[in-house]
């Protein structure tokens, strides 16, 4: 037995130790304790059993290192379940058995950090195959690329933006290969200027990418480079797909411009209506009266003239005035289940003889037999009517016009496609053309009318319409309407 100054001493050694030390029976219980990190004594737990005292266990646990000292004999330690991606360190527990004599009567536990060699690599493999996961499963395209461009990471997002599959990317795909014009070198400018996000970042840049099948993508680009030290080694690329986003605004602005379309019509229709209805009755006066006068007179040949020409401008104002009210929606329209094709030929029919059209090649692919569309007929000529003559007056009467209808890809509604090879309309009138009194005709030839009246018609029907053209290319005007659906009697339900 060791004497007392010496246990003291001992007792002090094991007191300032940093670790948490406790002397177990090889039942578990804990027979002493060293101060705790406040520099109390840890009387409390003295006498309870290590396992519920550390691990809140009603019994011993599995992974134990007293229980492995017990079993061996020997001094033992075991890892601690640890989840933390530090390689330092390894936490592990260490049991050291006391012998009295042959037969153990005690050990001595702490918990203890070794410095991680042999669990290094098993950490890094860890470690490893979570960053895979991670890079692989990321909902961007992740692509990682060596000084000289070739790919050294192409993940599953990659290969669904790009068209490549990995192995063909990391074998044959240089990343130079997915700029265009030469714009990776655009890239790696802003990636190593220290201007826009610091050195070797690039954050949110938007660029054009090319897809394996020549396509090519917008894209959202955070970049950066990977140095060691001083040198650059690699480039790694997050690659965000824009053309959903895109797609869904550049849907909304078209959306926001047919509603402020439609809100000008309505105010302009209003207004319309309004005035067509105050000029609807002195006009059937000035017809009326003017009849009148011509059937009861007897009036020689210069004043019937001058009351004929009152007549003539008279019935022009009022065909206006309906135009007008057409043009608004104020007239009655009657809606029937409408076969295109009888518009599109009873148009041409008035059409083609006019010397406007000598000199114009029609061309029609048009469905023999198209479904039906709730229209009014009326209406629908109308439509017809105004585009094939903005078309031909377009080319000037000379040209071509081509008539397409067919079923749009989700097969619910008639495309119809008005296309001439005219000089097209400039950028900055497209926008402009379906505005009422809108026009690019010399003053006196056109009303600037055509295009909203038509415009009111398609929407009227529940359509869309709408021009592409590029100048010197020819303007084709595409509308769309939908089916109406038939019961088996012929009847429209819908
Ligand atoms: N096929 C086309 N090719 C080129 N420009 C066109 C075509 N269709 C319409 N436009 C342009 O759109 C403008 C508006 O057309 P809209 O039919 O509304 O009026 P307009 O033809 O000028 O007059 P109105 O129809 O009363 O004769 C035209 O002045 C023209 O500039
Ligand atoms: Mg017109």
């Amino acid at each position: 037995m060791r004497g007392d100054s010496e246990k003291e001493y001992l007792f002090k050694v094991i007191d300032t130790f940093q670790k948490r030390l406790i002397v177990v029976s090889p039942e578990f219980k804990i027979l002493a304790a060293s101060y705790g990190s406040d520099g109390k004594p840890r009387t409390e737990i003295v006498g309870k059993q290590c396992y519920q005292v550390f691990h809140d266990r009603s019994s011993p646990c599995v992974n134990c290192a007293v229980k492995e000292a017990s079993q061996t004999g020997k001094p033992a330690l075991i890892p601690k379940p640890d989840d933390s991606l530090d390689l330092s360190r390894m936490p592990c527990y260490y049991s050291y058995p006391i012998y009295s004599g042959k037969k153990i009567e005690a050990f001595v536990s702490m918990d203890f950090d070794l410095p991680t060699i042999g669990g290094l690599e098993k950490k890094m493999k860890q470690s490893n195959a979570l960053l895979r996961n991670l890079i692989f499963s990321a909902v961007d395209g992740v692509i990682a690329a060596d000084k000289k461009g070739k790919i050294l990471i192409f993940n599953e997002t990659a290969s669904e933006i790009f068209g490549y599959i990995k192995d063909e990317a990391l074998d044959q795909l240089n990343i130079r290969d997915i700029y265009p014009d030469n714009l990776e070198y655009d890239v790696m400018k802003k990636l190593r200027s220290t201007e826009n996000d610091g050195k070797g970042k690039l954050r949110s840049y938007q660029v054009n990418v090319l897809a394996k099948n020549g396509e090519t993508i917008p894209i959202r680009l955070n970049a950066s480079i990977v140095y060691e030290g001083e040198k650059e080694v690699a480039t790694i690329g997050f690659f965000h797909d824009l053309r959903e986003e895109l797609r869904v605004k550049d849907k909304m602005e078209k959306i926001k411009l047919q509603l402020m379309q439609s809100e000008k019509m309505a105010s302009l229709g209003k207004l319309a209506a309004g005035v067509a209805h105050q000029l609807n009755n002195p006009l059937g006066g000035i017809t009326l009266f003017t009849k009148l006068v011509l059937e009861e007179y007897d009036l020689e040949e210069g004043a019937r003239e001058d009351l004929h020409r009152i007549l003539k401008d008279a019935e022009r104002c009022r065909d206006t005035v309906k135009e007008l009210l057409e043009f608004t929606r104020q007239t009655r329209h009657f809606m029937q289940p409408h076969d295109i094709n009888k518009s599109i030929s009873q148009t041409l029919f008035l059409l083609e003889s006019q010397t406007l059209f000598h000199n114009i090649e029609i061309e029609k692919n048009i469905m023999p037999t198209p479904p039906p569309i709730l229209a009014d007929t009326q209406q629908l000529n109308h439509m017809f009517m105004n585009l094939i003559l903005n078309a031909a007056q377009a080319m000037d009467g000379k040209g071509k016009l081509t008539l397409k209808t067919c079923k749009s890809l989700d097969g619910n509604r008639l495309n119809i496609e008005i296309s001439d090879t005219g000089p097209g309309i400039p950028e900055n009138v497209l926008p402009h053309i379906f505005n009422p009194f809108f026009t690019t005709k010399e003053e006196g030839k056109g009303t600037g009318l055509g295009l909203s009246m038509v415009y009111g018609i398609v929407e009227n029907h529940g359509g869309n319409i709408m021009a592409k053209s590029k100048p010197g290319q020819g303007t084709t005007f595409i509308i769309e309407f939908p089916f109406t659906i038939l019961n088996n009697k012929g009847d429209q339900i819908g």
